[in-house]
């Protein structure tokens, strides 16, 4: 992505929403090309097997909302390349918005067979897509059901980067994710899941998680305070109840 575009990623952050009703029919082909532009030049989290695929709805076998549209992604069976690959769509989702197209995260969906794996990498989650028959985005901030930013991170003070991870759309707007900072480093801790609901629901975990790295990156990529992100293995603080994803480092706190 380049820098204009990351800006265009950083204003629908604050103003983006799950669509769940779609104007009927295909996308022109004039629409399909700049997605298809857009997919080619997202930036990944780190080099980990991940892919996304366009595919028709119908095609796919899923159907949302007359949503005409899928967005597949692939991943390599390991955590981070899930990681990765929610990265990645969530960077796709705020790309679409840009274009003017709404789109959801439909977390129990899954495309039929044929589609189930993709260049050799098994399918993780996906997204649909398409002209919103309503509103694609919000008006203001306030109309965001979210956690207050004192609930997700001791933190003190106003931050833009920060601000961006409590916007983040997560599944059934759980936000289970924590923030702690370290000097300028910030890490994503995300809340366990109960032992009972463990195997359906740490899938949707690691998406979240991917969806709150991607805001955090895209807002300190367009602030211009990114270092560096990537996984620390020695001296991190324990917390109860949750466990650590990423860090990401910031030239200055903004
Ligand atoms: C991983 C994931 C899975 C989701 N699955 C569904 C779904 O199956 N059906 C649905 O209507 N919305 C789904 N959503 C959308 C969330 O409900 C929505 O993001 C959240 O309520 C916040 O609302 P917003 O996206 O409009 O800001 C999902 C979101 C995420 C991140």
């Amino acid at each position: 992505m380049k820098d204009n575009e990351i800006q265009g990623l950083y204003a629908e952050i604050s103003r983006r929403m799950s669509v769940r009703d779609y104007r009927p029919g295909e996308l022109d082909d004039t629409d399909l090309g700049k997605i298809e532009e857009g997919r080619k030049s997202l930036a990944a989290l780190d080099d980990s097997a991940a892919l996304l695929r366009v595919i028709p709805a119908e095609k796919a076998g899923v159907s949302f909302g007359h949503a005409p549209c899928c967005l597949c992604s692939y991943a390599k069976d390991d955590d981070d390349a899930r990681l990765n690959a929610s990265f990645l769509l969530q960077e796709m989702s705020l790309y679409l918005s840009t274009l003017g197209f709404g789109s959801c995260w439909v977390g129990m969906a899954k495309p039929k067979n044929g589609f189930l794996e993709y260049e050799g990498l098994p399918f993780f989650k996906l997204l649909v897509f398409g002209k919103a028959a309503g509103a694609y985005r919000r008006e203001s901030v306030s109309q965001f059901k979210r956690k207050n930013l004192s609930e997700i991170t001791d933190i003190p003070g106003e931050s833009k980067v920060l601000e961006a991870v409590r916007l983040a759309p997560s599944a059934m707007n759980r936000q289970g994710w924590k923030l702690y900072a370290e000097g300028t480093k910030i890490r994503l801790y995300m809340a366990n899941n109960n032992f009972l609901v463990k195997k359906l629901m740490d899938p949707l975990t690691i998406a979240d998680a991917g969806i709150a790295l991607c805001h955090l990156w895209t807002a300190a990529k367009a602030l211009g305070v990114f270092r560096a992100s990537g996984k620390e293995t020695e001296g991190l603080p324990h917390i109860k109840g949750f466990s650590y994803v990423q860090t990401i480092e910031l030239t200055e706190f903004k």
